[in-house]
C-alpha cells in the first residue's frame, strides 16, 4: 500500500455512511450499518494481502488455485469504539488475532494514558490492522501505533471510516510508515475534538450511551 491515505469512495461505504450519519438513525441500525460497512472497509484494507497457490481439486480436473499466503494477521481495536470495526471485521477474517488497546485522556496533561494493552505474540511477522472508526485529533491513534511499535509491530496499517484534516496529518508526522485507510476525510474538529460534519460520539451511537 503505497498511498498514506486512502479514501474508499465505493457508492455502497458512502451510501451506508450517510445513513451512519444522520442524527436520528438508531443504535440498532448505526451497529448493523458499521457491521457492513466494516467489511468493505476490510475488503480494501487487505486488498494487497500476498497470495499463493494450492493444488485442488475440481469436480472436473486438477488446478493450482489462489489462496491468501499463510502470513499472519492482527487485528487491534483501539477500546472500545474500536469492537464496532472490528467486528465486522472478523467475520470476513475470522482466523486473525486480536489484539486491544485502551487509552484514555489525562486532563491535565491533555496526552493520552494507556490502561489496557493485551496484544497478540510475533507482532513483528503480522501484518497489524488498527481499527479505530474516529480519526479525529490523531493524539490517541498515534499512541496507540507507538506502543505497537514498541511490542514489535512493523507492518501497520490504520482503518478508520472517518479522519479529520488534524488527525491525519498527525499520523503521516508521528508515522508515515503507517497508511491510513478511511470512508471520508471530513471538514474539520471542533474546540472539543469532534469531527465535523461527522457523526458524533461513535461510541455513544454503536452502544446506545450518553
Ligand atoms: N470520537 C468520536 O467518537 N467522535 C468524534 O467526532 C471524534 C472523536
Amino acid at each position: 500500500m503505497q498511498e498514506h491515505l486512502t479514501i474508499v469512495k465505493h457508492p455502497l461505504v458512502q451510501h451506508k455512511l450517510t445513513l451512519m450519519r444522520e442524527k436520528d438513525t438508531s443504535t440498532a441500525v448505526f451497529r448493523q450499518l458499521l457491521r457492513e460497512i466494516s467489511q468493505l472497509l476490510a475488503y480494501e484494507v487487505t486488498y494487497e494481502l500476498p497470495m499463493t497457490t494450492r493444488k485442488i481439486q475440481t469436480p472436473m480436473q486438477t488446478m493450482d488455485a489462489p489462496v491468501v499466503e499463510g502470513r499472519k494477521l492482527a487485528l487491534i481495536s483501539i477500546l472500545r469504539a474500536g469492537n464496532g470495526l472490528l467486528d465486522g471485521m472478523l467475520e470476513l477474517i475470522p482466523s486473525a488475532r486480536v489484539g486491544f488497546v485502551g487509552l484514555y485522556r489525562d486532563e491535565e496533561t491533555l496526552k493520552p494514558v494507556q490502561y489496557y494493552f493485551k496484544v497478540p505474540d510475533q507482532l513483528d511477522q503480522r501484518l497489524v490492522i488498527v481499527v479505530d472508526p474516529m480519526l479525529a485529533t490523531g493524539n490517541s491513534s498515534a499512541a496507540a501505533v507507538d506502543l505497537l511499535k514498541q511490542a514489535g509491530a512493523r507492518d501497520i496499517r490504520f482503518l478508520c471510516l472517518l479522519a479529520a484534516p488534524e488527525g491525519v496529518a498527525r499520523m503521516k508526522e508521528a508515522h508515515p510508515d503507517v497508511p491510513v485507510v478511511t470512508a471520508s476525510l471530513d471538514d474539520a474538529l471542533d474546540e472539543k475534538g469532534y469531527i465535523l460534519p461527522g457523526l458524533g460520539d461513535a461510541g455513544d451511537r454503536m452502544f446506545g450511551t450518553k
